[in-house]
């Protein structure tokens, strides 16, 4: 650990998030989806950024697989590792969330813990949580990308739903079924929940 003694930040001088709000018109928040491998949270994540960026909105999408293969490619799945993977995302959400803009971040974030820890970090008034949900069964059935295989033949240990646990989040604001919903059905509902709390305005675009 780095001796904090000598540090002296300066966050009470810089421009505040306000003002970068002010700038883009529209409230910046940190939507934080939650699932299984394979749930749907990726592709939604994207489909959702897409429909976001054409309504005039500034975002920033942060994925699992594509953090870990960088400023997180030192950390594998160990609970220590993703509290550590989660809290580095979470520091990193901020400072977007900072800038103003709408992060959508799409992580395991498998247990109640690390997403308190998320939560905390983030601020609880920024932070919106989506479980996006799906039984094991289901995304082993899909298995997109032949983890699930691998998982249960033991050649991934440690794996989410098989091999480490996943809570149930006790704290979500919404909950998106994909065993029930299409990819399109899942975004709608999501946009009708969000679009109020970023205050998205019509005659924006
Ligand atoms: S988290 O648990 O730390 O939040 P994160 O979302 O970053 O996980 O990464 C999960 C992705 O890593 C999965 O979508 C999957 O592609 C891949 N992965 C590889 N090994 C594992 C594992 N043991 N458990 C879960 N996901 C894994």
């Amino acid at each position: 650990m780095l001796k904090q003694d000598n540090i002296h930040p300066i966050f009470d001088r810089t421009l505040s998030l306000k003002d970068k709000e002010a700038f883009l018109n529209q409230t910046a928040k940190v939507i934080w989806l939650t699932g299984l491998s394979g749930s749907g949270k990726s592709t939604i994540a994207i489909e959702l950024e897409k429909r976001l960026h054409q309504k005039g909105i500034l975002t920033q999408l942060l994925d699992g697989d594509n953090i870990r293969s960088g400023i997180n490619n030192n950390l594998g799945f160990s609970d220590a590792d993703r509290l550590e993977n989660i809290r580095r995302i979470a520091e990193v959400s901020k400072l977007f969330l900072n800038c103003g803009i709408v992060t959508i971040n799409s992580f395991v974030s498998p247990t109640n813990d690390v997403r308190d820890l998320a939560r905390l970090i983030i601020g609880e008034e920024n932070y919106y949580e989506i479980y996006i949900k799906a039984s094991v069964e289901a995304c082993e059935k899909r298995d997109v990308k032949g983890l699930y295989v691998k998982a249960r033949r033991g050649e991934i240990k440690d794996f989410t739903g098989i091999s480490a646990p996943f809570d149930e989040p006790n704290k979500c604001q919404l909950i998106v079924d994909t065993e029930l919903l299409s990819i399109q059905e899942s975004v709608e509902e999501i946009l009708k929940n969000i679009l109020p709390i970023i205050n998205y305005q019509v005659e924006k675009k």
